[in-house]
């Protein structure tokens, strides 16, 4: 792979041992990929975040590097942690796991990382420009960054992502090129779309069948903001979707059209979605009843606080959103009409990354194809249904 000179200097270590290793790390990573060169990046936004899945062995890594001297030279944010920084007690969370999670953020810190805490960077203002190239981690956030924003970046970890904010440069492969940003299905949607949770379904579908190809859709109707962020978040998981083109809903699938010519359909129908949301659930006993999985934006809280008034949700409803879009709804009375009627609203964390099975939970109902996912996957009994009924069901 071609460096610079300045570039064989940060990996001879003249800028020290922190850069020198993170630049060990991108350039053995280009090499896996056939990388040309390494381009400049603009962000990062970085994952692996949770004491769950750090564990002490992780979060030593993490201050190792800090002690080091990892700094970060583009902005970079952060994904969720495993509690609310500040209501981690209200939630149950064990005080051993919140001693390792508040060592967690301050390395993150210490290397200059924003301690957002949220998967939707997107919706407090960490938007990359169309065309960027960054490095960002965790699957929606990526797929919304070079789907509906036209940024450019792989499926990143949380170390590869780590080493990017602190040299500002990623290998040029993968998403980075126009080839690979080339539609690799088209997708028909062969129904009416209808609610946030027909694409969250959708995603979900698409994912299982085409892996990690990159769909082109037609046929989406007019997807709100909420209803892209579901979407890609749900294909991201069920396969291994980092982009997709909607026709007429995405700003580079104009480009996309030109390069349909011998691209294989599939037709997705309203029974393709039923069918999904039938093989993935139960009905849970005694759930917990979840929203904000991606992190909700300011709309989802405004509309869960509607549909709160005048309930009695005993704790039963928790939702999650990330710190920003938390202040803002507290500005607007959301937080204390949600919580006056019994839910809870928390930031920094979320439905897949808290300690649950340690905090009592025994099911899970969610609105969220992804959430509901992971819930399975992590051995809860789970429901996945629409907003509405979701504040029904916590409703006694
Ligand atoms: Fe975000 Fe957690 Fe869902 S990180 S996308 S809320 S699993």
């Amino acid at each position: 792979m071609f460096l610079t000179r300045d570039q064989e200097r940060m990996l001879e270590g003249e800028n020290g041992d922190a850069v020198r290793k993170s630049m060990e790390l991108l350039v053995a990573l280009g090499e896996v990929f056939g990388a040309e060169k390494l381009v400049p990046i603009e962000s990062a936004h970085i994952s692996g975040v949770s004491y769950k899945n750090l564990g002490d062995a992780g979060t030593e890594w993490l201050e190792e590097q800090a002690e080091l001297g990892s700094r970060c030279r583009v902005r970079a944010t952060l994904n969720p942690a495993g509690m609310d920084m500040e209501k981690w007690e209200e939630m149950n969370v064990p005080p051993e796991f919140a001693e390792g999670q508040v060592r967690v953020i301050e390395a993150f810190k210490r290397m200059g990382v924003e301690p957002t805490c949220t998967c939707t960077p997107y919706l407090i203002g960490h938007v990359p420009r169309m065309g960027a190239q960054v490095a960002w981690a965790e699957s929606n956030a990526v797929c919304f960054s070079n789907s509906v924003i036209g940024a450019r970046t792989n499926r990143e970890s949380g170390p590869t992502t780590l080493a990017s904010a602190v040299t500002g440069l990623t290998p040029l492969y993968g998403y980075r090129l126009d080839e690979n940003r080339e539609p690799g299905k088209i997708v028909e949607v062969g129904t009416e779309m209808k609610t946030r949770l027909d694409y969250s379904a959708l995603g979900y579908v698409t994912g299982k069948t085409l892996g990690n190809a990159v769909p082109y859709f037609r046929g989406l109707g007019s997807p709100d903001l909420e209803s892209m962020k579901t979407l890609g978040a749900a294909c991201a998981t069920s396969g291994g979707v980092a982009l997709w083109h909607g026709e007429g809903v995405t700003p580079e699938a104009g480009w996309a059209a030109g390069h349909l010519d011998g691209v294989e359909k599939v037709t997705v129908e309203c029974s393709d979605l039923e069918e999904a949301r039938e093989r993935l659930v139960c009905d849970p006993s005694n759930p917990t009843y979840c929203v904000g999985c991606p992190h909700c934006s300011l709309r989802e809280m405004a509309e869960t606080a509607e549909l709160a008034k005048g309930r009695d949700l005993g704790g039963r409803l928790w939702v999650f959103t990330s710190r920003g879009v938390y202040q803002e709804a507290a500005r607007a009375g959301h937080v204390e009409t949600i919580e006056k009627a019994g839910g809870r609203v928390y930031s920094d964390t979320c439905m897949v990354v808290a300690p649950l099975h340690e905090m009592g939970w025994e099911g899970v109902a969610t609105n969220s194809f992804k959430g509901g996912y992971y819930s399975v996957a992590h051995g809860f009994e789970t429901m996945i249904t629409t907003l509405d009924k979701l504040v029904e069901g916590a409703s006694r």
